[in-house]
């Protein structure tokens, strides 16, 4: 483990493995007045992860970022097998944005033997990905909490794409009294409104050409909810035109309470929606505010 004592500059990303030096690492800078951010991945980055990385930097003296693929928040052991990596071009793109640590740790240092406990975020998780993807979210609460732990950064960077998940985290933080702050970040998206996505790449060219209507038809039934319709009849439309547009599967369709995903009847303030549908073996999830 190289423990640098300048900042180092930009092109150079130290990497550690183990919860030892990153605490090591973290508690030199903290003693020195820095502010410290922490940007939780599975890696695979995208424009998607950059932008959490870019706000970080913007607000935090220092940046840590973190890959790891978390196994125990996959439902299937084929999508943990084939979850996308490619850890050089990876590490160029963090030393190119200025991150000034790389966590990467192996499977055995996170989950060591004997290892037992699961962080579980009550009424949050019993809708839309709780129940679609059982277990997911406490897979995710249990390794943020962590990796909150762990780095002791200030503020924590996360994507309203899995606006879920900022949620049950933010919660998650707050209940467990750990002094972090969870920011959200807006998704960044392709030029025709594909949400960034690790998994996009699994995509065929032909269900590439289908997924922008996720986004689509999502942005439509917003207009019609910010009109003042009713969410029965419009969610109902809303899945028959994703089947039409070539969607396999639509694991939901739903308007929600933005912070305490309350099913809504009718738009309100803070109402979004939310999606999850899949393209043959790959599933898509996005959402956006009714404003
Ligand atoms: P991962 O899918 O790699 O995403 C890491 C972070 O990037 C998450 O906060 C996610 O919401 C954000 N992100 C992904 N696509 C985005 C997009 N198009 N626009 C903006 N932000 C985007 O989410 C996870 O990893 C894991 O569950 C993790 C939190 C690391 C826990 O294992």
């Amino acid at each position: 483990m190289t423990i640098l004592h300048a900042r180092p500059g930009v092109g150079q990303l130290v990497t550690v493995q183990t919860v030892a030096a990153l605490r090591a690492e973290v508690a030199e800078w903290r003693a020195a007045g820095a502010t410290v951010g922490l940007v939780p991945t599975m890696g695979a980055l995208h424009a998607g992860h950059m932008a959490l990385i870019e706000r970080a930097r913007a607000d935090c003296d220092r940046v840590v970022a973190s890959i790891f693929i978390n196994p125990i928040q996959f439902n299937e052991a084929a999508d943990l097998e084939t979850y996308p990596r490619d850890a050089a071009a990876d590490a160029a793109r963090l030393a190119e944005a200025g991150v000034d640590l790389l966590f990467a740790p192996a499977v055995e240092e996170m989950y060591p033997e004997g290892f037992a406990t699961s962080v579980s975020v009550a009424r949050l998780t019993d809708c839309l990905c709780g129940l679609a993807r059982p277990g997911h979210l406490d897979g995710v609460a249990t390794v943020v909490a962590k990796l909150f732990t762990q780095a002791q950064a200030d503020l924590a960077y996360f994507g309203e794409k899995d606006y879920q998940q900022f949620l049950v985290v933010q919660r998650m933080a707050e209940d467990l009294d750990i002094p972090v702050r969870v920011v959200a970040v807006l998704t960044v998206r392709e030029a025709d409104g594909l949400a960034l996505s690790s998994r996009n790449q699994c995509l065929t060219p032909e269900q590439r050409r289908i997924a922008p209507a996720l986004f689509g038809t999502l942005t439509a039934l917003a207009e019609r909810f910010v009109a003042g319709a009713a969410a029965g009849i419009e969610l109902a439309r809303g899945r028959e035109a994703l089947f039409h547009a070539g969607f396999d599967r639509i694991d939901y369709l739903e308007l929600r309470h933005g912070e305490t995903l309350a099913p809504l009847e009718r738009a309100e303030s803070a109402a979004r929606l939310f999606a999850a549908v899949w393209l043959g073996d790959t599933r898509l999830i996005d959402n956006i505010a009714v404003a």
